[in-house]
């Protein structure tokens, strides 16, 4: 698949069919995630598989209940949960190397972003889920104290096609040669 038709055509999905995912293109979409760029080289992405359908319904638990990835959490066949190992990316000699502190969230971003793009080339959808209790996530899976959940997405075959959100026009977030500044 073409790169922008990939990144132009990949939704986030919210409906998924329950067949399995072929254990070679679960292992492209892992692939993506580790040849992610990160702070210094650092890859402090980490991802937690889950398959069980009664981890997946206490996971699921932790969404509120309007929100609209719900029902995905159970009917996807996976469930991938991102984590972030803390006190890496952003460092120098164990101290943070700028005022942004831990990039760990921007590097799992970037992860995130690898993940769903993969996923979409291979025809699975994805959604980044990102409002949950991620304390009680970090609880049910036992995380441990050195890293954090970020974010999670269900993985498994579309049974619906994503609606498209409107995007902003380029004019409206770029600017030049000044913060604000449109085009001349
Ligand atoms: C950091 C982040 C958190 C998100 N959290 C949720 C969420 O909790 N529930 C949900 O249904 N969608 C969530 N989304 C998906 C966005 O709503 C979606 O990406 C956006 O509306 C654009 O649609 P598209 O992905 O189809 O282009 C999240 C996306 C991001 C990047």
């Amino acid at each position: 698949m073409d790169l922008m038709e990939a990144i132009k055509g990949r939704r986030s999905i919210r409906k998924y069919r329950p067949d399995p995912i072929p254990e070679e293109v679960l292992r492209a979409v892992l692939e993506a995630v580790r040849w992610s760029p990160s702070w210094a080289n650092t890859q402090c992405w980490e991802v937690i598989i889950v398959k069980d359908p009664k981890t997946k319904s206490e996971l699921a638990a932790t969404l509120a209940r309007g929100n609209p990835a719900l029902a995905s959490m159970t009917d996807a066949p996976l469930l991938l949960v991102l984590c972030g190992k803390k006190g890496s990316s952003g460092y120098y000699k164990g101290q943070a190397a700028t005022i942004k502190g831990d990039w760990l969230m921007f590097d799992t971003g970037l992860a995130m972003q690898n993940l769903c793009l993969a996923a979409h080339s291979q025809g699975l959808g994805t959604v980044v889920i990102g409002l949950f209790d991620h304390k009680r996530v970090e609880e049910i899976l036992g995380v441990s104290q050195e890293a954090e959940v970020v974010a999670m997405t269900p993985l498994g075959y579309p049974s619906a096609e994503g609606s498209t959100p409107k995007r902003k026009e380029i004019s409206g977030f770029v600017f030049y040669e000044r913060y604000g500044k449109g085009k001349d």
